[in-house]
């Protein structure tokens, strides 16, 4: 193994052009895929930037056959990359907080702009991170930290910076949404399919980050700061991942004309600001709700545009290698630059008058699935229920009895309900489960119409 081989140490490229000099920490699916692809369009990127970037240091682990690093500075350790007076520009592309958070501090702190994929670390401490990076005049970014190769960081950024965000929804998941896709329409079961997302290169290290919303939840931080020009407020993400979603939902979702889709929700009130990931019915006649697999696609509506549809591959190497290479190119054509930069959160000041709102006080429609005794007047007692509490039946499917293991028969109890604040929908959901008739926990999934916006 080769290791502080030779220090590249060029300030400008061979056809004379002002060179950019690149280290990349990790050599995994992102930092792989980002030297692949920094080597493949080296000449495109050089027309479109005129400027080259060139990648002069790796670190991983050990040296991985597949790259030809041959002409490369090569250390085992990532810190040697900060350390490098030659970088200019640090790919961090390890993920986890450590030592992915100190070594990026150390980077800002040698003066080096930091692009980085890792959501995790820049929903927990990105808040620490920018304040560091604004100081030493560095540049962090992080537009493949979130939902891979769509630029959806840039497009609320910039491209929808004259509007003011109302909300935004997504499937930013690309593991649950394809393990949601494939019960939906082959009936798989959950452990087998999160195996193959496995396989595919797209779960997280940690599987439990996508199939209980962490990830998701990481992402819609960033994803809310970015819109609403807040401080990142990940502890504040009501967070419910897909582990509870049956294939019966699915099914009776289906026969109401819904699907269930894990959603990130971020979503600006009257009373503040609802941050959730959940899993979602969603009318099937929208595009979101036909995005498959493990595709992602974020709605964004805006006052002035009107709700607009952002569609991709929110993983793998090459569609988070082009988010990565495209921070690397507008580092490098601002570099210099005295015109004002893109704040990192989208806003020059942030917010901090306006409060994040607890689960408990949003607002939205819900699909419930009751399990009752067949009995005579077990449904005008679960409508006097939902009366009491002002709830509003919108639609309602009874099903032909189940008979279980133990030899009880109940009848599912399908129902669809208006607008209701959640609050209020817990305490009708805990005199529906006091009915003596009625066997097991209320099956509660949140809906959304959208406000009957498009997409
Ligand atoms: N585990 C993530 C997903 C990878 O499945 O979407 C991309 O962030």
């Amino acid at each position: 193994m080769k290791q502080e081989s030779q220090q590249s140490v060029l300030s400008a490229g061979k056809d004379g052009k002002p060179q950019f000099n690149i280290g990349i920490c990790g050599m995994g699916t992102v930092g792989g895929g980002t030297f692949t692809l920094l080597q493949s369009k080296h000449e495109e990127i050089t027309r479109r930037l005129g400027k080259t970037l060139k990648v002069t240091h790796v670190a991983s682990r050990r040296q991985n056959p597949a790259f030809d690093t041959s002409n490369i500075r090569f250390s085992t350790d990532v810190f040697a990359v900060a350390d490098d007076p030659a970088i200019d520009i640090l790919v961090e592309a390890m993920g986890g907080m450590e030592p992915a958070f100190p070594l990026i501090m150390r980077a800002i702190e040698s003066g080096k702009h930091v692009v980085t994929a890792n959501k995790a670390l820049i929903a927990v401490h990105g808040n620490e991170i920018f304040a560091a990076a604004k100081r030493k005049g560095v540049t962090v970014a992080y537009e493949s930290a979130v939902a891979g190769g769509i630029p959806i960081i840039k497009a609320l950024r910039e491209g929808l910076a004259a509007n003011s965000i109302q909300w935004l929804a997504g499937i930013i998941n690309g593991t649950g949404n394809f393990i949601l896709t494939e019960m939906a329409q082959k009936g798989r079961s959950f452990p087998d399919v999160l195996k193959e997302a496995q396989a595919l290169g797209y779960a997280e290290a940690d599987p439990t980050f996508d199939v209980e919303g962490i990830d998701a939840a990481h992402k819609l931080t960033i994803l809310a700061s970015n819109a609403f020009g807040i401080a990142l407020q990940f502890e504040k993400v009501y967070t419910e991942g897909i582990s509870k979603v049956s294939i019966a939902d699915v099914n009776y979702a289906n026969e109401l004309g819904y699907r269930i889709k894990h959603l990130g929700i971020a979503r600006m009130t009257d009373k503040g600001i609802e941050m959730r990931v959940h899993p979602t019915l969603i009318s099937n006649q929208r595009l979101i709700a036909n995005v498959n697999g493990v595709m992602n696609a974020v709605v964004v509506k805006g006052d002035s545009v009107g709700s607009t549809l952002y569609y991709g591959a929110g993983a793998g190497a090459k569609a988070t290698a082009s988010s990565v290479v495209a921070d690397l190119i507008d580092i490098a054509r601002a570099s210099g630059s005295t015109s004002g930069s893109v704040p990192s959160l989208a806003f020059n000041s942030l917010r901090t008058d306006v409060p994040i709102l607890g689960i408990d006080d949003i607002e939205c429609e819900y699909y419930l699935r009751i399990a009752a005794q067949d009995k005579i007047g077990v449904m005008a007692q679960i409508s006097q229920v939902l009366m009491t509490h002002g709830i509003n039946i919108e639609a309602l499917i009874q099903k032909e009895p189940d008979h279980n293991a133990a030899g009880d028969v109940t009848v599912p109890v399908v129902l669809l309900t208006g607008k209701v604040q959640e609050r209020q929908m817990n305490k009708a959901i805990a005199a529906i489960e006091a009915l003596e008739q009625v066997v097991d926990k209320v099956t509660r999934i949140r809906l959304e119409l959208f406000d009957g916006e498009g997409n």
